[in-house]
C-alpha cells in the first residue's frame, strides 16, 4: 500500500449458521456483533428520519458454475483459454433465482420500500429507508457512532435479523454491522531533496543510483520492459483512488519531462468519478498514493490509455470497493487490468463483505480483467489492530482471485522488501493453481509457527517487485514512495503492456492471471534473500521457488512474452 496502512478493527462474526436463535416471530438473526470496535463510541439512537442507502446481497444462483468458467478461460491449456465470458455471460451465471428476488420485493413491499437493483447480474439489490423504517424492517438498532480520533460519526447497528423465509437467499445487508476501517498515512517517506534528470538507455547495466531512487528508467532495465509505445486503443488501464486521493495532472506532466522525456508531457489520464467523487486539480490537494499510482502507469505502461477512478470520500472504503466493482461489471468494455492501493488485515474486515467482494472479482477475471492487490505493509502481521498471537492474511490480496503482489528492494540480486505482507488465508482454501509451488516452502519451514498460521489457505503474494524509494512528483516536489503499492502499480503496468502486444497479435489480454504465472515460474526472478518480520517474529524468509514474501519473484518482460506465445 502506498503510504497508507490500514485499520481500526472491524471483527464481524462469521455469516449467521442455521444454529442461530429466533430473535422474534417469523424473523431470524442474521448478523451479530458484541460491541463496535474500538474506538468507535455510540451517540445514542439515529435520528429516525434519518435515511439509510442500504444495499442487500443476495444468493447467486450459480457462483461454482462461474468458478469453473474462470478457470477454464485462464488456464493456459484449457481449449477455452483466453475466451472471456460478455457481461450476460457472466450475470447468468450470478444473477438470483428469480423466486429469491420476488420473495425479498414482497418482503420489502410489506414495509411500503421499493428496490431498484444494484448490480448488473441483480445480485445486489439498493433500498432507501429511514432509520424508523429499517429498524422494523431488520429487527435492528441502528444507532449513531462517533469514531473517538476522527469524529467521523456512521449509523450502524450491532445485530439485525431477517424473515425465515428469506434465510439463504439474502447474504446480509450493508451498512449494518460492518464498521468502515479508516486509513491513516504512516508509509510515507517525503524527501525534498533534487534528483537528476533520468534519461538512461534500457540497454546500459543497471547503475547503483537505482539503489537509491527508483525511476521508469530503473524500471525498465531491471524488468526488460519495452519502451516502445502501445498502439492499441481498446485496450486501457484502470487505477482507483479513495479516500480523498486525487491524481493531480500538473504533477504528472513534472513527472513526464524529468522522467520520461520520450513521452508527451501532456498525456492525460482519462477520469471516472463514482460515489460524488471529485477530481480538483489544485495543487494543495494531490495525494501522494494517487500521483504514484497515475505516475508509474501513464509513465511506465508507455501509451497505454490509463482511467484513474475517483470514489466519493462519502462512502466508506467497504462501499467504495464494492460500488467500484460493480461500476466495472457494468461496463462493456471493462479495462484490461485494475490496481489498486489499499488493503486491510482479514482480521479487521467485514466476512461477508469480503465474500461478496471476492466474488465480484472472480467475475471480472472471467470478463478478461486482471484485478491486481498489494499484498500489504506489515509483514505476517496483516495489520496493526491483532492481537499478533497469530499472523493475519491481508484481504482483498488473500482472495484466491487476484494477484497478489509483494515487495522486494534494490537492484538485482534484489531483496525482499522486509514490510512485504504475505502468508495464508483464514477465509480462503488454496487454490489448485498454488498445488504445486506452495508445498516446498512448507516442507522446507517444518513446523516453524505451527497453530500461527492455516497451511491451508490461500497463499500470498503470489509475485513480486521493487517497492522501496521510487521517485515521484508530489505537489511540485520530487519525494520518494515505498510500500507494496509501488511494487502493484509496476506490475499493473508490465500487464497492461503484455495485453497490449497480445491484442495487436490478434490474441486476448490476459485476464485472471494466476493461473498463468504458476504455469510460468521461469518468467520471473526468483528473490532468495530477506524476511518479511512481524508479530514479534522474523516472519518468513524469501527462499528458492515460491516463498510468503515474494511469491514466485519479480517479473522479467522479455520472458514473459515468450510465456504468453509472443514471439
Ligand atoms: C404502508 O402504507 C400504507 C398506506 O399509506 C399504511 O396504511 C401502512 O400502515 C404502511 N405500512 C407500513 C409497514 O409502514
Ligand atoms: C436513494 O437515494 C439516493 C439519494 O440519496 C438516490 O440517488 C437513489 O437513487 C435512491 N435509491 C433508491 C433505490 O431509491
Ligand atoms: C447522527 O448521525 C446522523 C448521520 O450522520 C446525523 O445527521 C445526526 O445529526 C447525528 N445525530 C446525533 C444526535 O449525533
Ligand atoms: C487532464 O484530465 C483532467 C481530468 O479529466 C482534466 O481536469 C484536466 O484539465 C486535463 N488536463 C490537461 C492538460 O488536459
Ligand atoms: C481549489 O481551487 C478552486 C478553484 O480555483 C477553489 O475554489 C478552491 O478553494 C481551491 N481549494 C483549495 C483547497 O485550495
Ligand atoms: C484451514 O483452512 C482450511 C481450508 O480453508 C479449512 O478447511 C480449515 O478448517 C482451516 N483450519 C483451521 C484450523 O482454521
Ligand atoms: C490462533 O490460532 C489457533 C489455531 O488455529 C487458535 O486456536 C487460536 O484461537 C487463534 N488465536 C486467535 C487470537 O485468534
Amino acid at each position: 500500500m502506498i503510504a497508507i496502512s490500514s485499520f481500526v478493527v472491524v471483527w464481524l462474526a462469521a455469516a449467521a449458521n442455521a444454529a442461530v436463535p429466533k430473535t422474534g416471530l417469523g424473523m431470524r438473526l442474521l448478523e451479530k456483533r458484541d460491541s463496535a470496535p474500538h474506538n468507535f463510541i455510540s451517540a445514542g439512537p439515529a435520528p429516525p428520519s434519518h435515511v439509510l442507502n442500504l444495499r442487500i446481497g443476495l444468493t447467486q444462483n450459480n457462483f461454482a458454475g462461474l468458478e469453473k468458467a474462470l478457470y477454464d478461460v485462464s488456464t493456459p491449456g484449457n481449449s477455452k483459454y483466453g475466451k472471456h465470458l460478455s457481461k450476460e455471460e457472466v450475470a447468468a451465471f450470478v444473477a438470483p433465482a428469480s423466486e429469491t428476488v420476488s420473495s425479498v420485493q414482497a418482503w420489502l413491499k410489506s414495509h411500503n420500500l421499493t428496490s431498484v437493483p444494484f448490480s448488473t447480474a441483480g445480485d445486489w439489490l439498493a433500498v432507501n429507508a429511514t432509520v424508523e423504517q429499517a429498524n422494523t424492517l431488520l429487527q435492528a438498532q441502528f444507532t449513531n457512532f462517533t469514531h473517538a480520533d476522527t469524529g467521523k460519526q456512521v449509523v450502524r447497528t450491532l445485530s439485525y435479523s431477517v424473515p425465515d423465509n428469506l434465510h439463504g437467499l439474502v447474504q446480509f445487508v450493508h451498512p449494518t454491522t460492518a464498521f468502515p476501517t479508516s486509513m491513516v498515512s504512516t508509509k510515507q517517506s517525503v524527501s525534498s531533496r533534487r534528483s537528476v534528470v533520468d534519461t538512461r538507455s534500457a540497454d546500459a547495466p543497471v547503475p547503483d543510483l537505482c539503489k537509491i531512487a527508483v525511476t521508469p528508467a530503473c524500471l525498465q532495465q531491471m524488468y526488460n520492459i519495452r519502451r516502445t509505445f502501445a498502439t492499441e486503443k481498446s485496450n486501457t488501464l484502470a487505477v482507483t483512488g479513495y479516500v480523498g486521493q486525487f491524481a493531480n495532472q500538473a504533477d504528472l506532466e513534472l513527472f513526464l519531462e524529468l522522467f520520461r522525456v520520450d513521452l508527451d508531457p501532456s498525456t492525460n489520464f482519462t477520469l471516472v468519478t463514482l460515489d460524488g467523487g471529485e477530481n480538483p486539480q489544485n495543487l494543495s490537494e494531490a495525494g501522494s498514493a494517487a500521483g504514484s499510482d497515475v505516475q508509474y502507469t501513464v509513465g511506465l505502461a508507455s501509451g497505454v490509455p490509463v482511467t484513474f477512478i475517483s470514489v466519493g470520500e462519502d462512502v466508506d472504503e467497504t462501499q467504495g470497493y464494492l460500488d467500484t466493482a460493480n461500476y466495472l461489471l457494468s461496463l462493456d468494455n471493462p479495462p484490461s487490468v485494475v490496481n489498486t492501493d489499499y488493503g486491510y488485515g482479514e482480521t479487521d474486515y467485514p466476512f461477508s463483505l469480503g465474500m461478496a467482494l471476492c466474488s465480484a472479482y472472480a467475475q471480472l477475471g472471467a470478463r478478461g480483467v486482471s484485478v491486481i492487490f498489494p499484498s500489504g505493509e506489515e509483514g505476517v502481521s496483516g495489520d496493526q489492530g491483532t492481537s499478533c498471537e497469530n499472523f493475519s492474511a491481508t484481504f482483498p490480496s488473500s482472495c484466491p482471485y487476484v494477484t497478489s503482489v509483494g515487495g522486494t528492494y534494490g537492484i538485482p540480486p534484489e531483496s525482499a522488501y522486509g514490510n512485504s505482507g504475505g502468508g495464508f488465508s483464514s477465509w480462503f482454501a488454496q487454490p489448485a493453481y498454488q498445488a504445486n509451488a506452495v508445498p516446498p516452502f512448507l516442507t522446507a519451514l517444518g513446523n516453524t509457527y505451527k497453530g500461527r498460521f492455516n497451511a491451508s489457505g490461500r497463499a500470498f503474494p503470489d509475485i513480486s517487485a521493487t517497492a522501496r524509494n521510487h521517485e515521484t512528483v508530489y505537489r511540485g516536489q520530487q519525494i520518494m514512495m515505498s510500500g507494496t503499492g509501488t511494487s502493484s502499480t509496476v506490475v499493473t503496468s508490465i500487464v497492461a503492456l503484455l495485453n497490449d502486444e497480445l491484442i495487436a497479435a490478434g490474441k486476448s489480454p490476459l485476464g485472471f492471471l494466476n493461473p498463468f504465472l504458476y504455469a510460468h515460474p521461469e518468467a520471473f526472478t526468483d528473490i532468495t534473500s530477506g524476511n518479511n518480520g512481524g508479530c514479534f517474529t522474523d516472519g518468513f524468509n524469501a527462499a528458492e521457488g515460491w516463498d510468503p514474501v515474494t511469491g514466485l519473484g519479480t517479473p522479467d518482460y522479455a520472458k514473459l512474452r515468450t510465456a504468453a506465445g509472443l514471439s
